[in-house]
């Protein structure tokens, strides 16, 4: 017998607030059709005043429950990928566990930007087959729309908000690539690369800051770090881009996603493709892309699914793991 961390159910939650590109031209010197073009994006939701990224992360793993059929009570721990957490501290995991009404359990915060749920997904992996931990939630949730500085175009037009979770359940597998669950992660980092895609403001700075990006080099990174990750995971358990049913990588950019599909072998219908509705929504991303891609009939059980995402730090990753 081979544990595994198996999916048991997935939701999400998006602001009611729906910003499409047109609206950016009253604001900046841009248009609909070249955020189109660049980005793949024609609109993104962004959270009403006063509602927080908690707040988003909360409806999200609701729904993740219910479609479960668990109760907060049973969940050991949970976990939040975000940038954007409400507070300093305590992290946006505790206040969602609060607003959940758990009384036990353990929950925190992961920091890894854009690659946030990737870098949680795998270590929930960890906790449950160490044995750690049986069932866990796994939430990315942002207010992305909060770190914007509204008079660069070449960043403002890109991110939205919003939330999407996962629960994670430990079940029974027997060691093949057949089981059901998560088969392999590949996580890295890079700090070096730390001026490519930053907040320039935070606590320790006395300061609140807006995102900076060289969206061109971190385009270039992109596309050569995002296939490397996946072929990494797939490869460790002896499999490649012809085994993929799905990949549901992070939005960013539509180009980034048709060329990272290309060199992995796997043909654009074989891809959740989300960007052009959400936006870049950060660590938020891939879980409301596989929530979107379950509601419409894509992604089915038994499935292979590959999950690959890059952020800040530079940090990126991927995970290969059977629906
Ligand atoms: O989630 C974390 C990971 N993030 C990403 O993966 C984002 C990666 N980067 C990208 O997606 C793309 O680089 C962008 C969409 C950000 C930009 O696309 P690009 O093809 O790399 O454009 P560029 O930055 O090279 O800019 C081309 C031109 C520039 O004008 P000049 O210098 O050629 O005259 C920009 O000033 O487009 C201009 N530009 C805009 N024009 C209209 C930049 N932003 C805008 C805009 N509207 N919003």
């Amino acid at each position: 017998m081979t544990l595994r961390a198996q999916i048991r159910g997935v939701g999400h939650y998006l602001p009611d607030r729906v910003v499409e590109n047109a609206e950016f031209e009253n604001w900046v010197d841009t248009s609909d059709e070249w955020i189109r073009s660049r980005s793949g994006i024609e609109r993104r939701h962004f959270a009403a005043e006063g509602q927080t990224t908690s707040d988003l992360a909360t409806r999200a793993a609701r729904a993740a429950l219910d479609d479960a059929g668990l109760l907060p009570g049973d969940v050991d721990a949970l976990i939040v990928a975000t940038s954007t957490a409400d507070l300093t501290f305590p992290s946006a995991a505790t206040m969602v566990q609060g607003a959940l009404g758990m009384e036990s359990g353990y929950a925190f915060d992961v920091q890894a930007v854009c690659a946030g749920f990737v870098f949680a997904l795998a270590n929930a992996n960890a906790m449950i087959v160490s044995g750690q931990a049986k069932t866990v939630l796994v939430i990315g949730a942002e207010t992305f729309s909060r770190l914007m500085d509204w008079s660069d175009r070449g960043t403002s037009v890109l991110f939205g908000d919003g939330a999407g979770a996962v629960v994670l359940q430990a079940g029974e597998g027997d060691g093949t690539n057949a089981d059901r669950g998560i088969l392999a992660t590949d996580l890295n980092s890079d700090g070096r690369y730390k001026d490519l895609l930053y907040v320039d403001g935070g606590v320790s700075t006395n300061s609140t800051g807006h995102l900076r990006m060289e969206g061109k080099e971190v385009f270039r990174h992109a596309v050569e770090k995002l296939a490397a990750t996946a072929h990494t995971a797939l490869g460790k358990i002896g499999l490649t881009g012809e085994d993929v049913d799905w990949i549901v990588p992070h939005q960013a950019n539509l180009r980034i996603i048709k060329s990272t599909a290309q060199k992995m072998g796997v043909p654009m219908d074989r891809v959740v493709v989300t960007v052009q509705d959400h936006g870049n929504t950060s660590a938020a991303s891939i879980p409301l892309a596989l929530s979107v891609g379950c509601q419409r009939g894509q992604i089915k059980t038994h499935d292979l699914v590959v999950i690959e995402a890059i952020g800040g730090g530079l940090a990126w990753g991927s995970v290969v793991l059977r629906w």
